[in-house]
């Protein structure tokens, strides 16, 4: 399977040294750490839970008066299993079923909840026993922020518009009123808002430019109430269906948070755990697609916000294999083996390696559906191999992602080329780096070497998830067959660890070291409270290059606030000197302008908030020394609303505005 150009003198020496040397090959990556600024967000560990087959009931929800231990009628098995990988949001109702939802069916006395027939899953009848009440208690008990979809498809504005005001709103009115009267005084605060799902399907068959028309009208009606900003996702496109991205960027990039993107590995013609070699090589190839989709979506965001303010949401992505036999087709049940913990592991680094824009993710499904983490039967609960890798990689939630350039063998699939590893990496706030590595070569281990710049290796621990057979997987009656283990194939030296991964593995790895991080020299005989400040005149769009254009006046101030005579349009500003750190340790600095700004601290940018916006925060991290660093901030003005505000999070504290006396700079 794997390809290798060979020069022909070499043949003879190849031959020999390939024979001693017991297949290895070695895979080069360089983990650039000068470079790692931007956030792996905790939501791309998301998840979602349809009202689909045994997700909901059976799978969370098993009712106050079951013998199956639970806490107001969710399992308690479930949810501890879900704490310990930190699920950080979970989306609800569906799916499909979202726009045939009508959430008023599912509050209230249970016994008096009207049914309803779930038409997209199996024809069964809908008994709403668990509904907005029970989700949201399931998000507490579990810590997950909730992610509710929308009703686009076939219920009004209105509706929506009051579930908002049910779930959120603190005020008197129709809604909270009736909450209280359902036994919940206080609002949620639910962030996170579809306006519907895959509305160019099952969510009502439409055109781009229609949908846009009809989210943006949805959008307008759905209201913040308190400080909860509603984060608006927008049906992004189908697998590869660009035009859409374009057409929705276009009408609706100003005004919405997110774009959904939806992509399913599909191997609709066999079991899970129907694996050979061949149907190995093709999944891996089939879902490793979502690195050009992401990757070509993006570029087409860019186009319209070159700022990266809208987030992609892969909120549907996982293996789709053909049901368990003997199961319902509609309830979509399906085992989990090794060749989805390769998916899982595969798809969550190219989400940390794209963490730019995409800023969460949802696999399908949690329980019971599609690339579950969890199956269930009766009191039964087993953990799939999708729920370690899970487990392995939460370390990445929050951490910043360090670029990395990797080469890599390529074996030959049926359908083309595949690298032979797969690899992401961050930085988490103790400084630790986190390495998580899947070898998707079936035959062979993999050599990896990986080299940091600015990183010193003390010492280093592993794990790992495999088995001798590629469709290993757990039942209920042998749960344990595959699980994580420790792991220790590896070497390190200074700056380097040399490790061997397993065939048709996942691996995690994490190293302790030092940072070598360096503080600006200053002079301090010349140093002077404050920044210093230049102020530009201009009809700018984006932001220029300041340093070819003439400052009308400069000066120095306390803060990154206006100085003493800005006028109200058309002009821009940068501010210089350095910042006074006091704590070695991970800093996240937000800055939130209208219109564009730009942070860069120690000559790499930090956060990039460019072009005509209302007021937009954007945040970066990085690792800072004790000491003084470099800080520049440029911003601009064109018209309308103004303003620009700088906020940081020092490690341990609170984000908070920057305090005067943070800041100095040298007299010129
Ligand atoms: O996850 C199963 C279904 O797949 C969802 O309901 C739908 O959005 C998608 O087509």
């Amino acid at each position: 399977m794997k390809q290798k150009f060979i020069h022909p003198p070499l043949l003879l020496l190849l031959i020999l040294f390939s024979t001693l040397s017991a297949q290895q090959t070695v895979n080069n990556a360089i983990l650039d750490l000068d470079k790692a600024h931007y956030k792996i967000s905790r939501n791309i560990y998301g998840h979602f839970s349809e009202h689909l087959g045994r997700c909901i009931y059976g799978g969370f929800w098993v009712g106050e008066n079951s013998s199956i231990p639970n806490v107001r009628g969710i399992r308690s098995d479930v949810v501890e299993a879900m704490k310990r990988i930190k699920v950080p949001v979970l989306r609800w109702p569906g799916g499909c079923f979202a726009d045939e939802y009508h959430w008023m069916d599912g509050i209230g006395p249970r016994s008096q909840r009207p049914t309803m027939i779930n038409t997209n899953w199996g024809g069964i009848t809908e008994d709403n026993s668990f509904g907005t009440h029970e989700f949201l208690d399931l998000c507490e008990q579990i810590g997950s922020a909730p992610y509710f979809s929308g009703n686009l498809g076939s219920r009004t504005i209105r509706e929506l518009s009051q579930w908002v005001e049910y779930v959120n709103s603190d005020n008197v009115s129709p809604m909270t009123e009736l909450r209280k009267k359902n036994g919940r005084e206080k609002p949620w605060n639910v962030p996170y808002w579809g306006l519907g799902n895959e509305s160019w399907g099952c969510g009502g068959d439409m055109k781009p430019q229609y949908y846009s028309d009809l989210a943006r009208r949805y959008g307008r009606f759905m209201k913040d109430f308190g400080n909860t900003t509603l984060n608006k996702i927008a049906v992004g496109p189908n697998g590869n269906d660009y035009n859409w991205t374009d057409v929705i960027m276009h009408e609706l990039g100003n005004s919405i948070w997110g774009l959904a993107l939806h992509y399913y590995t599909w191997n609709t013609g066999e079991h899970a755990t129907d694996v050979t070699e061949k149907s190995w090589y093709n999944t891996m190839h089939n879902t490793l697609v979502m690195e050009e989709l992401v990757t070509r979506h993006s570029a087409i965001m860019n186009k319209y916000d070159p700022g990266k303010s809208v987030a992609l949401v892969v909120d549907e992505w996982g293996m789709w294999h053909a049901v368990e036999p003997g199961t319902n087709p509609g309830f979509l049940y399906q085992q989990n083996t090794l060749r989805d913990a390769l998916v899982a592991g595969i798809n969550l680094n190219i989400f940390n390696n794209h963490c730019d824009r995409v800023k969460m993710a949802a696999i399908a499904q949690t329980v019971n559906v599609l690339q579950s983490l969890i199956l269930t039967k009766d009191e039964k609960m087993v953990l799939t191999p999708t729920y370690h890798v899970f487990d392995m990689y939460k370390v990445h939630q929050d951490a910043v992602m360090i670029p990395i350039s990797l080469e890599t063998d390529s074996i030959d699939t049926d359908q083309g080329k595949i690298p032979a590893l797969h690899i992401s990496s961050s930085l988490d706030k103790d400084g630790k780096i986190h390495i998580t590595a899947c070898n998707l070569n079936a035959e062979e281990n993999e050599k990896l070497v990986c080299s940091f710049n600015s990183f010193t290796v003390r010492s280093a621990s592993g794990q790992i998830l495999t088995s001798d057979k590629l469709n290993a997987h757990n039942t209920f009656d042998e749960p344990d067959n595959v699980g994580i283990k420790p792991f220790d194939d590896f070497k390190t030296s200074e700056n380097k660890i040399e490790i061997n991964v397993p065939k048709h593995s996942v691996i995690a790895v994490e190293l302790t070291g030092d940072l070598n991080l360096k503080s600006a020299e200053v002079d301090f005989s010349k140093l002077k409270p404050g920044l210093s400040f230049n102020f530009y005149e201009g009809e700018l769009n984006r932001l220029p290059d300041f340093y070819e254009i003439e400052p009308k006046r400069s000066g120095s101030i306390n803060n990154v606030i206006y100085p003493e005579g800005t006028p109200a349009n058309n002009f821009g500003l940068t501010y210089e000197g350095y910042i006074k750190i006091d704590k070695e340790g991970l800093y996240e600095f937000y800055l939130t302008s209208d219109d564009g700004s730009k942070l860069s601290v120690d000559n790499k940018e930090i956060v990039l908030n460019d072009g005509l916006h209302a007021m937009v925060e954007k945040s970066g991290s990085l690792f800072l020394s004790e000491g003084y660093h470099n800080i520049n901030i440029s911003f601009f003005q064109r018209g309308g609303g103004s303003g620009l505000n700088l906020k940081m999070k020092a490690p341990g504290g609170e984000k908070e505005e920057v305090k005067d006396g943070i800041f100095f700079h040298v007299e010129k």
